[in-house]
C-alpha cells in the first residue's frame, strides 16, 4: 500500500524536523519541497538575476536541475547546495521565487513524480491543497511566530549561520504574508487536514501525534 503524508504550515513551524523523523520511523521517503524552492533561488542569485524579476527568474527554468538525494543532500546542477540554501540571503528571497506560477508548476511536477515512487512524507505549503490533494494523511502544523523565530534562531546558530532574532521574526512574518497571499497555490490549511499547534510541544510529542494520526487513518505503523 502506497501512502502519502502531507505536512504543511508556515515558515519554521518545525515541519522538516518532524517530517524527517516520521519518514525514517515508517521507512517512507522524505521530500523537503522548500529545499527545492531554496535551490532554485540559489541559482537565480548565482546567475546575478533579481529574484523580484519574474520573467528573468522563470527564464532560468530549462537550465536548473534540482535533485533531493536519499541522505538529505540537495543538488543544483550537480553542485551540493545543502548548506548554502539555508543562508539568510536565500531565506529572504525564496518567497518571491515561490510565488511564480511557472516555477511552481515545474517543481510540482518533480514533486509528484517523486511521490509516485513509493510512500512519502512531503512537507511544504501547498502539499495537501495542491501537490497531493488525495494524500491519505494531511497535517497543518503551526506555532506562534515568537516560538518559530526562537527555534529558527537556535537552529541557525547551531549551524554557524549568523543572524539576529529580530530579523528572523521579521523574515518569518514577511514570508508567511507572501506565501499566504500569492495567487497560485497559496499557503492554507486543506479542509481535511488535522491542525497541530506545536508552540508548547516537544519534537517527540509532535512526532508521536502524527504517527498516531497515520495509524488511525491508514492502519500503518506502531504507536507507543
Ligand atoms: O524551513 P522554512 O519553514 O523556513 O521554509 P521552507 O520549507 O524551506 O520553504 C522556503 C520557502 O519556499 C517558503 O517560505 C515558501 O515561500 C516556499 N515554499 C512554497 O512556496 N511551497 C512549498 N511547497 C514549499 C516551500
Amino acid at each position: 500500500m502506497k501512502i502519502s503524508v502531507a505536512i504543511d504550515g508556515p515558515a519554521a513551524a518545525g515541519k522538516s524536523t518532524v517530517a524527517k523523523r516520521v519518514a525514517s520511523i515508517l521507512g517512507f521517503i522524505y521530500i523537503d519541497t522548500g529545499a527545492m524552492y531554496r535551490a532554485f533561488t540559489y541559482y537565480v542569485l548565482k546567475k546575478g538575476v533579481d529574484p523580484q524579476n519574474e520573467a528573468a527568474s522563470c527564464a532560468l527554468i530549462p537550465e536548473v536541475f534540482i535533485e533531493l538525494l536519499p541522505g538529505g543532500k540537495v543538488l543544483c546542477n550537480d553542485e551540493d547546495v545543502t548548506d548554502v540554501i539555508r543562508e539568510t540571503r536565500i531565506s529572504s528571497n525564496v518567497s518571491y521565487i515561490a510565488s511564480y506560477k511557472a516555477i511552481r508548476l515545474h517543481l510540482v511536477d518533480l514533486q509528484r513524480e517523486m511521490a509516485e515512487k513509493g510512500s512519502v512524507v512531503m512537507d511544504g505549503r501547498d502539499i495537501g491543497t495542491y501537490v497531493l490533494p488525495n494524500a491519505e494523511v494531511k497535517i497543518f502544523q503551526i506555532a506562534s511566530v515568537e516560538t518559530r523565530a526562537v527555534r529558527r534562531y537556535e537552529e541557525n546558530i547551531q549551524k554557524g549561520i549568523k543572524c539576529e532574532l529580530k530579523e528572523i521574526e521579521e523574515d518569518l512574518r514577511r514570508r508567511d504574508y507572501i506565501d499566504s497571499h500569492r495567487e497560485f497555490a497559496p499557503l492554507k490549511a486543506a479542509a481535511d487536514s488535522v491542525l497541530i499547534d506545536t508552540s508548547f510541544m516537544s519534537v517527540e510529542e509532535v512526532v508521536n501525534t502524527i504517527l498516531s494520526i497515520i495509524k488511525r487513518k491508514t492502519g500503518v505503523g506502531e504507536v507507543k
